[in-house]
């Protein structure tokens, strides 16, 4: 388990155009090759991400934008999450256990942030532009980017066999 999140960072870092977003005023995301886990359907979700970051950083964010992207990601999070642990079992990927932790608890936090908007809890927005950030940099970009990793090395000790 520890070797395989070792080599994700040495990945991580060996890419330059992996890099992290900084949700600042004017930055606006574009989606790049480098941010493919190497399923089309998965890519697709996570430029919803992207999508969802963006019109965060465009809109002037307020309850109601924050509502309408939490409700947008409660509803492909669900299908998203159980696909891709489906494509993690299929292919072997050792850290399985893991990753399907991380979903639960993305999860758990989506639905509390969900509940704080409900309450009309204005410190939402500032909860929502964190957690955006975190799923991009750390769930994306580090845990999904993962097991594609572990299916390229697979491939490849395929191959040399
Ligand atoms: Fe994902
Ligand atoms: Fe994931």
């Amino acid at each position: 388990m520890f070797r395989v999140q070792v080599d994700v960072l040495v990945l991580y870092n060996a890419i330059p155009d992996l890099s992290p977003i900084n949700l600042g005023p004017e930055s606006g995301m574009e989606w790049k090759d480098e941010y493919s886990v190497g399923v089309a359907k998965f890519d697709a979700d996570h430029m919803i991400i992207l999508d969802l970051i963006n019109t965060h950083l465009s809109t002037e964010i307020n309850l109601d934008t924050v509502q309408f992207i939490l409700d947008q990601l409660n509803e492909y999070t669900t299908e998203h999450f159980d696909l891709e642990e489906e494509h993690m079992d299929r292919i072997g990927y050792p850290n399985l256990a893991d990753h399907q932790r991380k979903h639960i608890e993305m999860k758990s936090h989506l639905d509390f942030i969900r509940n704080q908007v409900t309450a009309g809890n204005t410190d939402t927005i500032e909860l929502t532009t964190t957690f955006l950030n975190d799923w991009w940099d750390n769930h994306i970009l580090i845990e999904d980017m993962a097991y594609k990793h572990f299916e390229l090395e697979t491939l490849n000790a395929e191959t040399d066999n």
